[in-house]
């Protein structure tokens, strides 16, 4: 059996920035408001989920020093391709020059984690390098006129490239799960944009987040105390900070960007690792807890060792 490393990363975001007060101008809100309910300032707009996960699986290549052809599979976790069918996956495999497969997963904000779980999969048989990156452009599907939404996506994409090694490697623990009976608490039919119940969506994400984290944590044989950073789903800031407290871990210790790009579903976890990593937050040896919930219900949560 082999494990997995992480031995790239990279991000991309539009350069559109679209602040609160930008908001305010045309919907009944205000910076106070958003800051104080969702801790989100501003947040990016625009280009297409392939593009933005072209640019981030490249500067993930770069950091591994790859090319495409050295990757056996893309893993895309989306909510927001470019289109139905066919999946965007291809169109990055194209544009990297990936010589092995492509395929889209859409978990909602949880498919980052799904991602990595899967890849560790695949890696333990047999495949040697995969490229996963988490892409959206919730933008796209977003009701800009509906004050309760609007202020609360963001475009964005984060890539981590994963290579197989001897051993049990770096994913310590992990669990996923999904609840469909709450399909209608969070949900966007074709063609349409996202509909929520923000408060019933609230409560469940502060429970399975922490339910969630405790079996990795469990799985990873581990406990809170020895977690380095926590890299949350960035949904919002007062679910962070709920969690952190049900954790028993203080939030000084969770990753947060979603000041700067709000909640960027899919490519949240990447966005918020790789900002800690660029920071110098991470040390070799940490113990990093992963940890998403989104639409489906979906969770997922995961214990990184991280090695570099
Ligand atoms: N600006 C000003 N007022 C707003 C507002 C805005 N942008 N959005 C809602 N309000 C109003 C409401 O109309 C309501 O007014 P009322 O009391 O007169 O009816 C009041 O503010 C309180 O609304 P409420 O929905 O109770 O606020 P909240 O504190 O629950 O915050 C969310 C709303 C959406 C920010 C919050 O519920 C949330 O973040 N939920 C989770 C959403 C999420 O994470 N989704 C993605 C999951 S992956």
């Amino acid at each position: 059996m082999s494990g997995l490393v992480v031995t790239g990363w990279g991000t991309a975001v539009p350069s559109r920035v679209v602040t609160n007060a930008e908001l305010s101008a045309t919907l009944d809100t205000s910076d106070e408001w958003i800051v104080e309910r969702t801790g989100i300032k501003e947040r990016r707009v625009g280009s297409t989920t392939s593009a933005l996960a072209i640019e981030a699986g490249r500067a993930a290549l770069d950091v591994a020093g790859l090319t495409g052809s050295d990757i056996d599979l893309v893993i895309l976790a989306t909510t927001t391709g470019d289109r139905i069918v066919p999946a965007t996956s291809p169109t990055v495999q194209d544009a990297l020059g990936i010589s092995g497969g492509a395929m889209d997963l859409n978990a909602a904000c949880s498919g980052f984690v799904y991602g990595l779980v899967t890849a560790s999969g695949l890696l333990a048989t047999g495949l040697s390098r995969i490229l996963l990156i988490g892409a959206e452009t919730l933008s796209k599907i977003t009701d800009w006129t509906d004050r309760s939404n609007a202020i609360l996506f963001g475009d964005g994409a984060g890539a981590l490239v994963l290579e197989a090694t001897e051993g049990p490697g770096d994913l310590l623990g992990w669990d996923l799960g999904s609840d469909g009976s709450a399909t209608n608490i969070l949900r966007c039919e074709h063609g349409s944009t996202i509909e929520m119940d923000g408060k019933e969506v609230f409560r469940r994400a502060v429970r399975v987040m922490v339910e969630s984290s405790n079996l990795a944590l469990e799985r990873a044989g581990v406990s809170i105390d020895d977690i380095d950073l926590v890299v949350p789903h960035q949904a919002n800031l007062r679910i962070i900070q709920a969690a952190c407290q049900r954790l028993g871990v203080s939030e000084e210790r969770a990753a947060v960007v979603i000041d700067r790009y709000g909640n960027t579903s899919s490519a949240s976890i990447p966005l918020a690792l790789v900002d800690s990593l660029e920071s110098g937050r991470v040390s070799s040896g940490d113990l990093l807890l992963l940890t998403g919930f989104g639409a489906g219900m979906t969770w997922a949560s995961a214990v990184l060792r991280w090695a570099r």
